[in-house]
């Protein structure tokens, strides 16, 4: 890179995440380059720099160790990528309870969609969470065929040489069983075997492993087997994919059968029906915790009968029919010896603490989220006093840091008894500290209070803002642009000739054409290299033609997520329609305005940023020239378009009887209707049952087609 290297002492966190990533890429790269292909680009002597930069960054950060981390490598194996495989059946993740009143909540929750009186006669099943790496293992006439990872839910990694490696993982099945059967659960390393592995690497003087999680994927992508299988990985089954056909019709039965073809299933599950039930078997299996062999992060509740799971569905990324209850997250003592300041892309300031580092549950934390202004003055939401007596946070201040999970860790409280006298108070600046603008806080229109979060005033201005909009851009869920991480765009950001120079996201598109017609070389640049830049050039024209709801959230409008741009790319189909109906809402009023709004998932806050963000002239431009760059496809048709009502726009109104109001709903999106909160032209069918109203008027105003609910279930009946 051309850029200066900053001295591993000085790197920010953010900074060594982003260089570690950029790293372990370049070095996988000419692991390839060298062993595979026998054509190194670089010397021998600039190779063993990569790494033992690497290992330094690792060495101050080693929460930051990445799980494809070269120092996890083993020996020189060649390093390529696994082949994707697409999941038969999405890989869905769990929806987290923490307090025993978010499961009452979930257990009513399953009741009510149901449209069944609590009255305990659903069961639940309930077994230990555990903390490793989900797997799918696909067999077809009882042999295993392939195995992957969960990847982004929908398409793993090829990882099939690796989990055979695994002894407790059958290779048959006994006779009898489906042709097709796909096995899921969680590979984990025990605790047992993590502290051996550590011992050795210590002893031998290399880097130790962070935790066992992050030890079993290292483990199980090695493209050498061997490596594997010497870590003696573990498998509990406990979930499934595709099958040809059912073994059994309840989660209890499931699991007996993967016992009965030879996997290892957990014995800490049961089948529960009261809440104080599931509760006492959490505490109980809480209380085991510690003395398990294999590190479990909660308890999951599943609905045991399989024909009430399929009325359940899911929703966009989770199943209804079942939830996660986690523990309480772990905590510990250290100093805060800075606070210093983020800008995000949409101007939050947010701050961080700068900690003395501490192990907390098993990994080293030394930075933590302190919120916002309030929180650090010791002020809640609603400006009421937290930490007891609302103690405000001080740099030199003994606080408690916890951290769960995955989460970013948090400054919770303040040990008074060890405030030292010249503990300073933080004085939240009042301007960007990036680019100097105003930094203000809003008045929430809703409710009138003032916002808790401070925010920069500098929009494109501001470096910051425009920088983490680029590299929102590119990130994973967006763009997605190999080769164009956080330290190249920082690169490409700072870069001042023009035939160099990315400030906005259609510069991306326009590099090189720009590079053609300069004699300033990207690849003349150090850390590119020819072969790099062709691969660049490569991944960014292979974007240019790009999922609608991917386009839609790399946008980067406020409140509009990964969920949203699936939910508004449905709603509209094509980007043409999409723009013309926020611009044609601009006055917050009307039909366009309506029909945002009802969106099912689509609140106001959210209907409201959008429409802002495409009032913003600026905004528009910077798509225009976007749009002469790429190409957003038309949204996917849903599913079951065979189905009469696929690509309908429903609206139920009124009283269901034979189901309730959410499980029509659910099922009419599973069938690839559109469910609408209100009637307007564009409805094709309303569902009415007895107490109909206003709605019904409406559909009879405009000629919409009105049935009952039995009419309904006729006409979807497979
Ligand atoms: S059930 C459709 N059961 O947790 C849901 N998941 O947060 C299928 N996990 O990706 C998952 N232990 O990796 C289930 N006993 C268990 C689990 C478990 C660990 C993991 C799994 C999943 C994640 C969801």
């Amino acid at each position: 890179m051309s850029v200066e290297q900053i001295p591993v002492e000085n790197l920010t966190e953010a900074q060594a995440a982003a260089e570690l990533a950029v790293l372990a890429a370049e070095i996988a790269k000419n692991d390839v380059l060298y062993h595979g292909k026998d054509r190194p680009e670089i010397s021998d002597a600039d190779y063993d720099a990569l790494k033992r930069r690497n290992d330094a960054i690792e060495k101050r950060f080693p929460q930051l160790v990445r799980a494809d981390s070269p120092s996890l490598k083993v020996g020189a194996a060649p390093l390529a990528t696994f082949a994707p495989i697409t999941h038969s059946r999405p890989m869905l993740s769990l929806d987290n309870t923490f307090s025993d009143e978010d499961v009452r909540d979930f257990v009513n929750s399953v009741y009510r969609f149901l449209g069944v009186l609590p009255d305990g006669s659903i069961a639940f099943t309930a077994e230990p969470k555990i903390d490793g790496l989900s797997m799918s293992i696909r067999y077809e006439q009882g042999r295993l065929v392939n195995a992957a990872t969960r990847g982004d839910g929908t398409t793993g990694e090829n990882v099939t040489e690796n989990i055979r490696t695994i002894r407790e993982i059958p290779e048959r099945l006994p006779d009898g069983v489906p042709d097709v059967v796909e096995v899921r659960g969680e590979v984990y390393m025990s605790k047992a075997d993590f502290l051996a592995l550590n011992e050795k690497m210590a002893a031998e003087g290399k880097q130790t492993y962070v935790n066992p999680r992050n030890t079993a994927a290292g483990s199980l992508r090695q493209l050498d087997a061997k490596v594997t299988a010497s870590r003696n990985l573990k498998f509990f089954a406990y979930a499934w994919g595709e099958m040809s056909a059912m073994p059994a019709d309840t989660q209890m039965g499931m699991v007996a059968k993967f016992k009965e073809w030879g996997f290892p299933v957990n014995p800490l599950m049961k089948r529960l029906t009261s809440v104080d039930d599931i509760i006492a078997h959490y505490t109980d299996i809480g209380l085991k915790r510690p003395d398990l062999d294999y590190e479990i992060d909660g308890v999951v509740y599943k609905v045991d009968r399989l024909d009430l799971q399929e009325r359940l569905g899911f929703r966009s990324r989770s199943p209804r029919w079942a939830t996660a209850h986690k523990f309480p997250a772990e905590q510990a003592f250290t100093k805060v010896e800075r606070i210093d300041i983020q800008v995000g892309r949409t101007g939050a300031l947010t701050p961080v603490a700068r900690l003395t580092p501490i192990t907390v549950g098993g990994v080293v934390v030394t930075n933590a989220t302190l919120h916002n202004e309030d929180y650090i003055k010791g002020l809640g939401n609603s400006g009421e006093r937290i930490r007891e007596d609302g103690h405000d946070i001080r740099i030199g201040d003994t606080v408690i840091v916890q951290r769960a999970g995955d989460v970013i860790p948090q400054v919770l409280d303040v040990v008074m008894e060890k405030r030292p006298a010249d503990a300073i108070p933080y004085d939240f600046p009042k301007t960007c500290p990036v680019c100097g603008s105003h930094a203000v806080r809003d008045i929430n229109e809703k409710t009138g209070k003032i916002d808790a979060v401070r925010r920069c005033t500098g929009g494109f201005v501001c470096r910051a803002q425009a920088v983490e909009h680029l590299k929102h851009f590119v990130s994973r869920n967006a763009y997605d642009i190999e080769g164009l991480g956080s330290k190249q765009i920082d690169f490409f950001f700072e870069a001042e000739d023009p035939a160099l120079s990315i400030r906005t996201a259609p510069e991306i598109f326009t590099l090189e054409k720009r590079q053609a017609a300069s004699l300033t070389k990207l690849e003349n640049i150090e850390g590119f290299g020819r072969v790099s830049v062709r691969k660049l050039f490569e991944a960014i024209n292979a974007r240019r033609t790009i999922a609608l709801n991917r386009f839609i959230y790399a946008l980067g409008i406020r409140h509009v997520g990964e969920t949203t741009a699936k939910l508004l790319a449905r709603a509209y189909g094509t980007y043409a329609a999409f723009e013309a109906g926020m611009t044609a809402a601009a006055s917050f009023s009307g039909e366009a305005w309506a029909e945002l709004n009802s969106i099912d998932g689509i609140g106001e806050v959210v209907a409201r940023a959008i429409v802002e963000f495409y009032k913003e002239p600026r905004n528009l431009d910077v798509i225009g020239r976007l749009l002469e760059e790429v190409t957003p496809e038309a949204a996917e048709v849903p599913v079951a378009s065979d189905s009469p009502v696929a690509g309908k726009t429903v609206v139920f109104t009124g009283s269901l009887e034979k189901m309730t109001r959410d499980e029509a709903k659910a099922m009419a999106e599973r069938l690839g209707a559109k469910v609408s909160g209100s009637v307007s032209k564009k409805t094709d069918l309303v569902v009415a049952g007895p107490g109909a109203g206003s709605k019904l008027d409406k559909a009879r105003e405009f000629g919409v087609e009105v049935i009952d609910e039995d009419q309904w279930l006729e006409r979807i009946k497979p």
